[in-house]
């Protein structure tokens, strides 16, 4: 039987710059603990990115795949320079344009940070996340912080810090509540290691928005939806991830009437699509997100409402064929299945 940690809940300001309570945090980071805290995107799981300790502790609170490596968080640009062997001129672009915010940016690994952090990689992916407490968090420990979303390997990620802790309560050391994230989606993550610019994982910030900044093209790696045409029809082969444990499916909303597996008690998560009818006396539950700000702010939120409300089924209604949906899009499609025995007579 493992060793439970009495975990603690303390709350913060989101723009606390220095409090006894985050003083405490910092310690205990320091000391190679546990600390989830909240960023600008979703709660992370944070420990001392240069000892291998530590982070070896996180990836067994999350029973997380060594394979997986973590980002590392910097308060600044100085702390993010140590972190990495080289800083070329597109770095200092981006970094200029996007930092402190959701943009986490994979390079060249030193010696500083843990190799267990990048699972043996020689790279590392690195952010200034967009919250001031998470930034000072940072600055009072002194070292740059390793954190993974703050929930169970392939659990729903953390928006607010009650999600944090049932995910995690007796396997960590401290949950430092600042209320909701306001992003409430994980970070573009954007390797500049290669020959091309490519995102490994879409966010908030999209491929255009990069390529404006460093005036090339910006590829998009296999296995990320590219191409928001073609999902429509993906047979579901991507590996669940981000999923709720109650059956979840995703329908288009042609489908939305009649769904098959939806009963007795089903749940429907309707994406874009405002005013669509649903004429089934099975759904309990129904959470409309309309607009891709919204489904990005809410996405989790609403997933973990679902996923708590004891329904047979979740039904993810899929949102328009457009690139503002992209990256809520990639996070659905690792979050249910698709399987056409759900909405096929
Ligand atoms: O918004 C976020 O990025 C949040 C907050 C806490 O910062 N963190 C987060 O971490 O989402 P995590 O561990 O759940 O996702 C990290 C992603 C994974 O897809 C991982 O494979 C990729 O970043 N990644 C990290 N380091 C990498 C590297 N060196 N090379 C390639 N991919 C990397
Ligand atoms: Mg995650």
């Amino acid at each position: 039987m493992e060793h439970l940690l009495p975990t603690r809940i303390l709350s913060i300001g989101t723009n606390d710059y220095d409090s006894p309570v985050l003083r405490e945090a910092a310690a205990i980071l320091r000391e190679g603990g546990l600390v989830a805290f909240p960023t600008e995107t979703v709660y992370g799981l944070g420990a001392d990115a240069t000892n291998p300790d530590a982070v070896a502790a996180i990836f067994r609170a999350k029973g997380r795949p060594a394979t997986n490596p973590l980002i590392v968080h910097a308060d600044d640009y100085a702390m993010a320079r140590t972190c990495v062997r080289e800083w070329p001129v597109p770095v200092a672009k981006l970094a200029e344009r996007f930092w402190p915010g959701p943009l986490t940016i994979v390079l060249a690994r030193s010696d500083r940070i843990a190799p267990n952090v990048s699972a043996g990689l020689d790279t590392v992916g690195l952010r200034i996340p967009g919250k001031r407490a998470a930034r000072s968090l940072i600055r009072l420990a002194g070292v740059p912080i390793a954190a993974p979303s703050a929930n169970r390997s392939t659990g729903i990620s953390p928006t607010l810090a009650s999600h944090v802790a049932k995910d995690l309560t007796g396997r960590i050391d401290l949950i430092l509540d600042g209320g909701p994230t306001h992003v409430g989606i994980e970070s573009t993550v954007l390797d500049l290691t290669g020959e091309t610019p490519r995102i490994l994982r879409p966010g908030v910030i999209a491929a255009q928005e990069i390529e404006e900044v460093l005036k090339a093209q910006v590829e998009t790696a296999p296995g990320v939806v590219e191409d928001v045409e073609s999902p429509m029809t993906s047979p579901g082969q991507m590996p669940l991830h981000y999923a709720p444990r109650t059956y979840t499916t995703r329908v288009p909303p042609s489908f939305a009437r009649r769904i098959f597996l939806a009963g007795p008690r089903a749940g429907v998560l309707v994406l874009g699509r405002p005013g669509l009818k649903i004429e089934n006396p099975r759904v309990a539950l129904r959470i409309d997100l309309p607009t891709a700000e919204e489904a990005e702010r809410n996405l989790y939120a609403a997933l973990h409402q679902l996923d708590e409300a004891g329904l047979d089924t979740i039904v993810i209604v899929t949102p328009p064929k457009d690139h503002k949906w992209l990256a809520v899009y990639d996070r659905i499609l690792r979050a249910s299945r698709y399987s056409k025995q759900d909405w096929e007579e």
